[in-house]
C-alpha cells in the first residue's frame, strides 16, 4: 500500500491532487505537508495528517518521511518562473536544495518520488514547434534551470541508486482552486476571473504568444497515471512531455467570448514574463507519454472555458 508524502500540497497542484489521492489511496495513506499553514485550506488540513515541512531542511523533510513510514513522495513544492527571476538566489536554494532532499531521503527510506518538470526546461534554442521529447534544453531562467538540473538529478538517482524517479513536464496549468503563484502561465488563469468580474483583462502576455496549457482534473489525471505505470513500459522517466491544448491570448479570449460574448481583452506587456515565454516552445510533442504510459487529455480549450466558468462563477459567488 502507498503511503505518500506531498509537498507543497497547499499549492496550486497540491491543493487538488491531495483531495485526490486521499479519495484513491484513502485520508490516512496521504500526508500533506507545507511550509506554513495557509487559510482557506481547512478541508485539506482537517481531512487526513498535515505537518509542516520546510524541503530546504533535510532534517526535517526525513523525520516526517520517517515518522508516517512514507514510500512515495510527490514533491511538487517550488518557486515557479516569473518568482525565480525576481529571486533566483531562493529559486535556486527551494528547487535544487528541495529536490536533493526528497532524492536523499528516497535513497535511505526506499520511497517513490513524482516531481514535475516543465516546459520551462526549454530554451531558445529549441524546436517550437511539436517540440520533441529529446531535443536541446538550454533554458535561460534560473526556474528552466533548476527544472533541467533536477530531471538530470532524478535520472542520476534511478540509475546510480534504483531510486524509482518520475516526472512529467507540465505546460501552464488552469485551475479554479487554487491560484498558481507567480508563473509566465498565469495569465491564462487570471483571464477566466477577470472575465467573470469585469468582462475584460489586460494581459501581461502578447498578441500571438502561442504556449502549452491544461486543465488541472487532466495534469493529476496524468501524476496518477505515471505514478502506477508499469516501470517495464517506461523508456522515459524524467521527465515526459505532456500537453492538452496551445493557444495564444486571442484565442482563450475567443473562447470566452463564446460564453460572455461582452468580454473584451487588451494589453499591458511585462517585457520580463514574455521574455520567458517567447524562449518557450509554442506546443510540445507528447507522443512518448502517449506511448508508454497511456497519456491521453480530456479537456480541450472550449471544454475547459466551460468547465472554469461554471465552478468559478459558483467560487466567487457570482
Ligand atoms: N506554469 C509555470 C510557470 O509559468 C511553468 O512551469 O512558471
Amino acid at each position: 500500500m502507498r503511503k505518500i508524502l506531498v509537498t507543497g500540497a497547499l499549492g496550486q497542484i497540491g491543493s487538488e491532487l491531495t483531495m485526490g489521492l486521499r479519495k484513491i489511496y484513502g485520508n490516512d495513506n496521504v500526508i500533506a505537508s507545507s511550509r506554513r499553514i495557509k487559510e482557506g485550506h481547512e478541508d485539506l488540513m482537517e481531512s487526513g495528517v498535515f505537518e509542516i515541512v520546510n524541503v530546504t531542511d533535510g532534517k526535517q523533510l526525513a523525520e516526517v518521511v520517517r515518522k508516517h513510514k512514507v514510500n512515495t513522495i510527490i514533491h511538487l513544492a517550488a518557486i515557479l518562473s516569473a518568482v525565480g527571476e525576481e529571486k533566483p538566489a531562493l529559486a535556486w536554494d527551494v528547487n535544487m536544495n528541495g529536490l536533493y532532499n526528497v532524492l536523499e531521503v528516497a535513497r535511505e527510506e526506499n520511497c517513490a518520488v513524482f516531481t514535475p518538470s516543465s516546459i520551462a526546461a526549454f530554451g531558445d534554442s529549441t524546436p517550437k514547434d511539436n517540440t520533441p521529447q529529446d531535443t536541446i534544453q538550454r533554458p535561460n531562467t534560473m526556474y528552466g534551470v533548476t527544472k533541467v538540473a533536477g530531471e538530470l538529478l532524478c535520472d542520476y538517482y534511478y540509475h546510480k541508486f534504483g531510486v524509482d524517479t518520475r516526472g512529467v513536464r507540465f505546460p501552464g496549468l488552469i485551475s479554479y482552486e487554487t491560484l498558481p503563484g507567480g508563473g509566465t502561465t498565469d495569465y491564462a488563469v487570471h483571464i477566466y476571473y477577470d472575465a467573470l468580474k469585469n468582462k475584460k483583462y489586460t494581459s501581461f502576455i502578447a498578441k500571438g504568444t502561442k504556449m502549452d496549457m491544461m486543465y488541472m482534473p487532466d495534469a493529476l489525471d496524468a501524476i496518477t497515471k505515471l505514478l502506477e505505470a508499469d516501470p517495464s513500459k517506461l523508456i522515459h522517466r524524467n521527465a515526459f512531455n505532456v500537453t492538452a491544448m496551445s493557444f495564444e491570448p486571442e484565442e482563450i479570449a475567443a473562447s470566452i467570448k463564446k460564453i460572455i460574448p461582452e468580454f473584451e481583452l487588451d494589453y499591458d506587456v511585462d517585457p520580463v514574463r514574455q521574455a520567458i515565454a517567447d524562449s518557450w516552445p509554442n506546443s510540445l510533442d507528447d507522443s512518448a507519454a502517449r506511448e508508454e504510459w497511456g497519456w491521453d487529455p480530456k479537456y480541450d480549450l472550449d471544454a475547459m472555458t466551460k468547465d472554469m466558468l461554471e465552478k468559478l462563477k459558483i467560487k466567487l459567488g457570482l
